[in-house]
């Protein structure tokens, strides 16, 4: 199966030159399934309540869902992908998940950061898993990495490949996931992106790149460089997921004590 990442530097608001510009790279690719980064489409750092209803669009039926699922058809590719969605109740910073078939479903990031929680409501769909045929694939947004819990959620629920876009600032997150693929034994394809942005009067915030594949060992398959644009697709076999057990005496999910874990 080949997977892989798009890390780029997305235009704050540009939300047409960045689909135009994504589905142009996603035309000359030949993958399976790609991740994109967390709010890929309208940039990251918002200045106002207006800013993110106006960037928002509605989930499967706005702009982006819609360019989305039209490149995942014509290339016979599923695509997971962060956006700034536009519920009933307020605004969501999601992740959709597309295929050949059109809309699979929707994520809203569970661990908002930072001025997140100004402009976002808390996700309230739960962590979630989609069987995508060769691979059952779940997906967590940038912050989310923070809780074990999130990325043991998705194991629970059978996901071979955790899909995360992200929009990282801070330092740690590329060597943690080796750690959450190791405790979890699962591929993980973090999708950040490069550049920064310094709106509204606040402080620049620079994106650190270093999207990275890893794999259930825990071994790191590819990171991106800090600042460049990159597309990487690698070839992996999703069945090395499957494989919880790590000697004759432990059972990674099976030897979980959680009559004695904290709830
Ligand atoms: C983040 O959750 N975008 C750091």
């Amino acid at each position: 199966m080949k997977v892989g990442f798009y890390q780029f530097n997305p235009v704050f608001g540009e939300i047409k030159r960045n689909l135009d510009q994504v589905v142009a790279r996603l035309h000359e690719v030949e993958c399976d399934l790609m991740v994109l980064p967390e709010l890929f489409a309208s940039g990251y750092q918002f200045a106002s309540q207006e800013e993110v209803e106006r960037l928002s669009e509605p989930v499967p039926d706005g702009e982006t869902t819609a360019r989305l699922i039209e490149v995942a058809r014509s290339r016979g590719m599923y695509v997971v992908a962060g956006l700034a969605e536009r519920g009933e109740r307020g605004c969501y910073n999601s992740a959709v998940v597309v295929g050949p078939s059109g809309f699979l479903g929707c994520y809203r990031k569970t661990h908002l950061f930072f001025e997140e929680t100004l402009f976002f409501l808390p996700g309230d769909t739960g962590f979630r898993v989609w069987d995508i045929g060769e691979a059952k694939v779940g997906v967590l947004i940038c912050f989310d990495w923070f809780y074990p819990e999130s990325a043991r959620t998705l194991a629970l629920k059978g996901a071979d490949i955790l899909c995360h876009p992200s929009n990282l600032v801070l330092p740690h997150c590329p060597d943690a996931m080796v750690t959450r693929c190791l405790e979890n034994r699962v591929f993980s394809i973090t999708a950040n992106r490069i550049g920064s942005e310094a709106r509204g009067g606040k402080d620049r915030l620079t994106f650190i790149g270093s999207s990275e594949i890893v794999a259930p060992n825990g071994r790191i398959l590819h990171r991106a460089s800090r600042d460049r644009e990159e597309v990487t697709v690698l070839e992996i076999d999703p069945a090395e997921a499957r494989k919880k057990s790590l000697n004759p005496y432990n059972d990674l999910l099976q030897g979980r004590r959680p009559d004695l874990y904290a709830r």
